[in-house]
C-alpha cells in the first residue's frame, strides 16, 4: 500500500511541514491537573509533549487507551483547560479560551429538554446575538435538513431517538459556523447501524462546509472510515506516537468498510494501538507502557 505512516508527527521545524499553514498547531503540549492547594505529588500529568497539526478542512481522528488524555487535549483545544507547557495555536495565535470559532460535540447529546429541536439548534446563535431571529430560524431549518431531520424542528428532545438527538447536537454545533469542530466520542452511545449512517453524514457535512474536525473515538473502524489521518495516542501522559494517513478520498461509501484496503488499514491502526496484542484492549492498566 502507498499509505504514509510516520512514527512521530511532522513538526514545522523538521523540514517536512505541509505547505499550507496550520489551522491548529500543537507543539510539545503539556497539560496537568492539580487540585487547588495540592502538593506537587498530587499532580496528574495527563498530556505530555503532544504534537499535532491540522490544516483547514482536515478530518483527524484520535484513538488511544482509556485515560490517556484525549478528552483533556480536546478540552484544551476548545479553550476549556489551560496548558502548562508547549504551544497550542489556532491560525498562529495562542488559544485564549473558548470561542465561537470552535464547537464541541460530547458523547451525550446534552440538549435542553424544555426547548424544541429548532430552538436547541439556534441556542448558540442566541448566546452570540449575532443573527436576527428569523435568520437564525432559517439557518436552523437548513441545518436540520443537512443532518436528515427535516420536519422535526417543532419536536422536543424527549420525542427523538438517541441517534436523532445526537444529530440535533451536531446541527447545534454547526449552527455557529465553527472553523474547528471538536468531537469527543459523539457516536459511542448510538447503535451500530445508526452510527454508520451518522459517520457518513458527518463526513458529508464537514466536506460540504469545509469544516476542520478533530474527532476522538475508541472505535478504530470509525476512525478509519472518517479520517484523513488517524493519530494514535500513547498511554498517559498522552502524546501522539503515530500518525497514519488514510488513503481514501471523499465521499466515502458504506461499502468501503468491506474492502480489503479498509480492513488492512484497520489492522494497521490496531497493531499500533495494541502493540500487536489484540486481547489487551483499552483501560486494562497498561498506563506505564509505551505503544510502539
Ligand atoms: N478534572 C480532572 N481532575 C483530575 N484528573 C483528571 C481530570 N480529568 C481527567 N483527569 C485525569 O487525566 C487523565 C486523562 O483523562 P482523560 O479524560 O483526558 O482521558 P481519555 O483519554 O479521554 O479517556 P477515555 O478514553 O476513558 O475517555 C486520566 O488519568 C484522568 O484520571
Ligand atoms: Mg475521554
Amino acid at each position: 500500500m502507498t499509505r504514509r505512516s510516520t512514527p512521530e508527527p511532522a513538526t514545522p521545524d523538521d523540514g517536512t511541514a505541509h505547505a499550507a499553514p496550520a489551522h491548529l498547531s500543537a507543539r510539545a503540549v503539556r497539560i496537568e491537573y492539580r487540585a487547588p492547594g495540592a502538593s506537587a505529588s498530587d499532580v496528574t500529568l495527563a498530556v505530555d509533549n503532544a504534537n499535532l497539526e491540522l490544516r483547514q478542512g482536515d478530518f483527524v481522528c484520535v484513538v488511544g487507551p482509556s485515560g490517556c488524555g484525549k478528552t483533556t487535549f480536546l478540552n484544551a483545544v476548545a479553550g476549556f483547560l489551560p496548558i502548562q507547557g508547549g504551544t497550542l495555536e489556532l491560525d498562529g495565535r495562542a488559544i485564549p479560551g473558548p470561542g465561537p470559532d470552535r464547537a464541541m460535540v460530547f458523547q451525550q447529546p446534552s440538549l435542553l429538554p424544555w426547548r424544541t429541536v429548532q430552538d436547541n439548534v439556534t441556542y448558540g446563535l442566541e448566546l452570540g446575538r449575532t443573527m436576527k431571529k428569523a435568520r437564525a430560524r432559517e439557518r436552523a431549518g437548513d441545518l436540520l435538513d443537512l443532518v436528515g431531520l427535516t420536519g422535526f424542528g417543532d419536536r422536543h428532545p424527549a420525542q427523538l431517538s438517541g441517534g436523532m438527538q445526537q444529530r440535533v447536537n451536531l446541527a447545534r454545533a454547526l449552527a455557529v459556523d465553527p472553523e474547528l469542530l471538536l468531537l469527543d466520542e459523539p457516536f459511542a452511545s448510538i447503535d451500530a447501524q445508526t452510527r454508520e449512517v451518522m459517520q457518513a453524514e458527518l463526513l458529508r457535512v464537514c466536506t460540504a462546509r469545509n469544516v476542520t474536525a478533530l474527532f476522538v473515538t475508541h472505535d478504530i473502524t470509525e476512525a478509519a472510515f472518517l479520517a484523513d489521518r488517524v493519530c494514535v495516542f500513547s498511554p498517559r501522559p498522552g502524546h501522539i506516537v503515530r500518525e497514519i494517513e488514510v488513503p481514501f478520498g471523499r465521499p466515502r461509501e458504506q461499502r468501503l468498510r468491506r474492502s480489503r484496503e479498509f480492513l488492512e488499514l484497520v489492522d494497521e491502526i490496531a497493531d499500533v494501538l495494541y502493540g500487536g496484542s489484540p486481547v489487551d484492549e483499552f483501560g486494562t492498566g497498561r498506563e506505564d507502557e509505551e505503544v510502539h
